[in-house]
């Protein structure tokens, strides 16, 4: 069952919302915890989905999770880890990726972790197999089991020189995780530098971790026996952030959004100069505006940080189905992340997806059938339509294009957004959208 919305498009979105903590951040540092042989403390967390399946699993692990009924503030206590059983954890991992980064703590704390088949965005395959090479190659055995697979490390893990054969986030995040209590040094290469990345070795670095982040994508940690707990604010969403910065173009808007940093968005914040939006970059947020008259059709690659980031695409597409001309975006992280456009192209916007790269980055998936290209033409007056969200970025973006269409749009499966956007039917409500949610109808 979900609920559904209900959306009377073609009204600006205008006004005030804030960002907290970062969907990509916040997850990761309360698994962080678990490496700590006293209370974490971890601030600015938001109310999303992640947080929740995060919380269940390390509470189903014997840590206490507390929050403040004020802030939200989550005191983490690993002291009484322990075992879970495997049908537990499978049935509260929910549809997060979250739970394979619970294997290196857990390793260090409790000797084993099991970890069920995992969701996530249907953006692409999303394998897990950069994650396994990694552990067995800090020793780890790796067990395939009903409904998942069991991890053990008989000799405890050991620091090793790993090559990531793609910066992903996750496997950089799997590094760090195991090595900061494995015995000896790591190397990492080809890591992943996203400032959810750097912000997770901060947090483990006031646990007492020794890491190093040095040129050409190295990381280098020394292994230590011990961590504390940590006292950490999250870093903000730069994703929401730029979700409605897009939003803001799409409906022709102004939003200012509170707890925005600049310095996470660099690359975003280019591109919306480029394509036309206006903005004013102040100290506490970032207010994100329409300016009248045409936007402008880009030329546009995603990819890993400091490139556009593939969060941003979807949003970004349907501000620039907007645009007066032709754009050009070649998504090179995600495989199959363009499939949320067929919604789109049924609401008016005119959108051709390629199998080609057209773009200059070399791209692994150019000759193997992926459709990872699209060419926009616009401006296309969109018209509201019945949507069923497939996924989170996707979702957001369906839910922008229907607040800019005109007439009404019915859009299922909400509760994909909650995933990512906290109270986000409150927030477009603060934002003077026309919108309600009714009750649940059973999934198609
Ligand atoms: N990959 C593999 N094998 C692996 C892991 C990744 O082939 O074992 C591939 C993926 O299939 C993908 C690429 O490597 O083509 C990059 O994936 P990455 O591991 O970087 O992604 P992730 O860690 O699973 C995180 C975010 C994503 C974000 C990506 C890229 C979280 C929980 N998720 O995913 O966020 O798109 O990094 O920056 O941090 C979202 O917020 O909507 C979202 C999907």
């Amino acid at each position: 069952m979900s609920s559904v919305l209900t959306v009377r498009g073609g009204v600006p979105l205008s006004g005030r919302i804030s960002v907290r903590g970062a969907k990509n951040l916040v997850p990761k540092a309360m698994v962080a915890a678990l490496l700590g042989d006293s209370p974490s403390v971890l601030r600015n967390v938001p109310e999303i989905k992640d947080v929740e399946v995060v919380t269940s699993l390390l509470q189903l692990h014997g840590v206490s999770v507390l929050k403040d009924p004020i802030n939200g503030d989550l005191t983490l206590d690993p002291q009484n880890a322990t075992t879970a059983s495997s049908t537990e954890i499978d049935a509260h991992a929910g549809d997060s990726r979250i739970p394979i980064l619970l294997c290196g703590p857990l390793i260090h704390a409790i000797g084993e972790a099991f970890i069920p088949d995992l969701g996530g965005c249907k953006i692409g395959d999303r394998p897990i197999d950069f994650h396994l090479n990694v552990l067995r190659q800090f020793g780890a055995v790796v067990e395939k089991r009903p409904g998942g697979i069991h991890i053990s490390a008989p000799k405890g893990l050991q620091g090793a020189k790993i090559s990531l054969p793609y910066p992903s986030v996750g496997a950089t995040e799997q590094v760090l995780l195991s090595a900061t209590k494995a015995e000896g040094i790591t190397e990492l290469i080809g890591a992943a530098v996203e400032p959810e990345i750097i912000d997770l070795i901060a947090v483990l670095q006031k646990m007492g971790a020794i890491i190093n982040v040095q040129s050409e994508r190295t990381i280098r940690i020394e292994g230590v026996k011990n961590l504390s707990g940590y006292l950490h604010r999250a870093l903000p969403d730069r994703n929401e952030t730029a979700s409605w910065a897009s939003a803001a173009l799409v409906t022709r808007g102004d939003i200012f959004v509170e707890g925005a940093a600049q310095r996470d968005l660099m690359t975003f914040i280019n591109t919306f100069r480029k394509v036309g939006g206006g903005m004013d970059i102040e100290e506490d947020g970032i207010r994100f505006y329409h300016p009248g008259g045409k936007l402008n059709p880009l030329v546009l690659e995603t990819d890993v940080h400091p490139g556009f980031m593939t969060d941003w695409q979807q949003p970004l597409v349907v501000a620039l189905s907007q645009a007066e001309g032709v754009s050009i975006v070649h998504e090179t992280v995600y495989e199959n992340r363009f499939g949320f456009t067929k919604a789109l192209v049924r609401m008016g916007a005119n959108i051709q997806l390629h199998r080609e790269c057209l773009g200059s980055t070399p791209c692994r998936f150019g000759q193997r059938n992926f459709r990872h290209s699209a060419v926009i033409s616009g401006p296309a007056p969109l018209r509201g339509a019945d949507i069923d969200v497939p996924d989170l970025r996707g979702g957001f973006s369906h839910l922008i294009a229907a607040l800019a269409a005109t007439g009404t749009s019915r859009v299922t499966g909400i509760d994909v957004i909650n995933r990512g956007y906290e109270r986000f039917t409150e927030k477009l409500a603060a934002l003077g959208a026309d919108v309600d949610v009714s009750a649940g109808v059973a999934r198609r």
